[in-house]
């Protein structure tokens, strides 16, 4: 154990006496308030099942594929999986467009083969999290089929409709279609409404009838064992059905236009009662909103609306190859944490199926400091307040694909961004630069499980291109390697699953302005631990506070001592390092 100099410690020691005291009656006081649930503490691990596991052959991954690997998912130490859409559907959006709610599409397998799987995961204490598609339906859901028929269908309301006889509907941003968000039907000439792709109607909240189907759908799910649901896109789920004028350009601050309308509340209050509260689940919503009080007024508990929120300030840096500020990231993760320290929580994360992966664009790829880098960003994910989402892959440090021509591409986002490219005269070969580095197809290629023939994903052929380093990145080799990503992984999974202080404690940023290293503790009551990350390929030197002493090293990806004479901590490259201090 390193010391400061003795009259460090003295001065140190009176200062400490004093604030540890009043810390400690402040955490005795947080303690109480402590409202523990399995959603905070536990790490959800996040499967796209076509890119999981194939036990069929048919190059797409399925059920059996990931019933077979339950005991790896246990290995992780992580506490639930929250799995991708796997309903009918015709796949204009790879399942994000949902033809019939209870049914399973058959590349996944069948209704048994589910109940099999997560009742697999339930006696290995793994909990399930569904995704929740319905700020849309697909054109291809019988609803709609029939609403676009006719007006006077009984499933006309479950959409939104603009009379032809109206003239030209309000203008209306749509996220996929450079072509906006209203598209014409003549069968009963009128256009509806879709915030996605033309193939992805959205649903009428507003409506009633729509929202019991929805609870009723929640609740077929609820029965078979699910625990939780993720709301796809909720934020949008709510308009204004008079359809009023937005401003021109608004569509850069949209989510401020479509997210969030007050009404909302009062339909997640409603589900709130009729699903989330009597069969026990949570619920976390992707977006929220544009502030933190919107964040708030969903997932605070008096609220009874969600419980989580996860939003993309995050995520929306380093979107392009020109990286980002170190500075600006601590920032944007410490704004987060301190609007939640008090009241309300949120899920923390850096990739997901609509990211580029997180080495990439976090971390350095290079062979010297892919391992490093990836152990690095992990220790960070699981060691901040809010619940950890890893995205499968991330445990091994998957890294992206070379993609550089639009024929490569499947992915109905891409596609559409490069039209609208096309369309505006932009520079293409900047755009397909951008475009390799950021599309999220680069973290939906197959999981790599060993070095043999499509990285043993699949028998058949993959449905989309193995990463060709799976010979070096993969499961089996880094089983057997003590300093791998996926043993860091496991590491730190346990680490935080003990620990309280990594899941409640409070968090306080040392040195902001450091461009090198993101430091920080984590206090419960008396308990504190020290977290030292290292974001760049250079030794970096971080002065530790005056009154700060460092103790037992709980896990580092090297095997130096860290901080030395005079309170100095010096890190190797990309290196992450989490002490107690005394
Ligand atoms: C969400 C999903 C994304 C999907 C979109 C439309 O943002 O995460 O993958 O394309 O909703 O459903």
């Amino acid at each position: 154990m390193l010391r400061l100099s003795l009259l460090l410690i003295a001065v140190s020691v009176l200062f400490e006496c004093s604030d540890k005291k009043d810390s400690a009656n402040d955490n005795a006081i947080e303690e109480t308030k402590l409202d523990r649930q399995w959603w905070k503490e536990g790490t959800l691990y996040q499967i796209y099942p076509q890119s999981f596991k194939d036990s069929d052959g048919d190059g797409y991954g399925d059920f059996r594929g990931i019933f077979d690997e339950l005991d790896y998912l246990e290995s992780l130490g992580i506490t639930a999986v929250w799995m991708n859409p796997f309903f009918e559907s015709p796949m204009v959006d790879n399942g994000y467009d949902v033809a019939d709610y209870r049914a399973i599409h058959p590349r996944y397998g069948t209704m048994q083969d589910f109940q099999e799987m997560i009742n697999g995961m339930k006696e290995r204490g793994i909990k399930f999290v569904l995704d929740v598609v319905v700020n849309h339906s697909s054109d291809q859901h019988k609803w709609f089929q029939s609403a676009k028929k006719s007006r006077d269908s009984e499933y006309r309301g479950y959409y939104h409709w603009w009379p032809a006889e109206k003239g030209e509907p309000p203008y209306r941003y749509s996220l996929f279609d450079p072509e906006g968000g209203w598209d014409y039907v003549e069968e009963t000439d009128a256009y509806y409404l879709h915030t996605f792709a033309e193939a992805q109607p959205d649903l009428n909240w507003e409506n009633p009838k729509l929202r019991q189907e929805v609870y009723d759908i929640m609740k077929f799910w609820a029965e078979k064992g699910v625990d939780g649901f993720r709301m796809d896109a909720f934020q949008f789920a709510s308009k204004d059905t008079t359809y009023p004028e937005f401003p021109d350009g608004y569509e850069s601050e949209f989510i401020k236009y479509h997210g969030l309308r007050p009404q909302l509340h009062g339909y997640l209050k409603e589900m709130y009662l009729e699903v989330l509260k009597p069969y026990n689940v949570y619920a976390v919503a992707e977006g929220a909103g544009s502030t933190f009080e919107d964040a708030h007024d969903l997932v605070d508990a008096d609220r009874e609306e969600l419980q989580v929120a996860y939003h993309f300030d995050y995520v929306d840096m380093s979107k392009t190859p020109d990286g980002y500020e170190l500075s600006e990231f601590k920032e944007v993760f410490t704004r987060w944490d301190s609007a939640f320290a008090k009241e309300g929580w949120i899920a923390i994360f850096l990739s997901n199926h609509d990211n580029a992966r997180l080495v990439n664009r976090f971390g350095d790829t290079r062979p010297a400091y892919r391992t490093l880098s990836a152990q690095m960003l992990n220790t960070f994910l699981l060691s901040m307040r809010g619940t950890p989402y890893t995205y499968y892959g991330d445990e091994l440090g998957m890294t992206n694909i070379d993609m550089l021509t639009i024929e490569e591409y499947v992915d109905i986002d891409a596609i559409g961004k490069y039209e609208a490219a096309v369309t505006k005269g932009e520079d293409i070969e900047e755009f397909m630069k951008v475009l390799n580095y950021s599309s999220r197809e680069n973290g939906r290629t197959p999981m790599q499980w060993n070095d043999s023939k499509n990285a043993g994903f699949t028998v058949g052929k993959p449905w989309k291109p193995i990463n060709p380093n799976y010979r070096e990145v993969n499961v089996a080799e880094q089983n057997k390697n003590p300093k791998s990503v996926l043993n860091h992984f496991r590491k730190m999974t346990r680490l935080r699953n003990e620990k309280l202080v990594l899941v409640y404690g409070d968090y306080d940023l040392i040195a902001p302005e450091h461009e090198q290293v993101y430091a920080y503790t984590r206090t419960l009551e008396n308990e504190q631990v020290l977290v030292l990350l290292n974001f760049t390929d250079q030794m970096a030197e971080l002065t530790l506070p005056n009154e700060m002493e460092v103790g037992e090293v709980l896990i580092s990806n090297y095997a130096n001592e860290v901080v030395g004479n005079g309170g100095k901590a010096q890190l190797a490259p990309y290196q992450a390092v989490i002490l107690k201090t005394d």
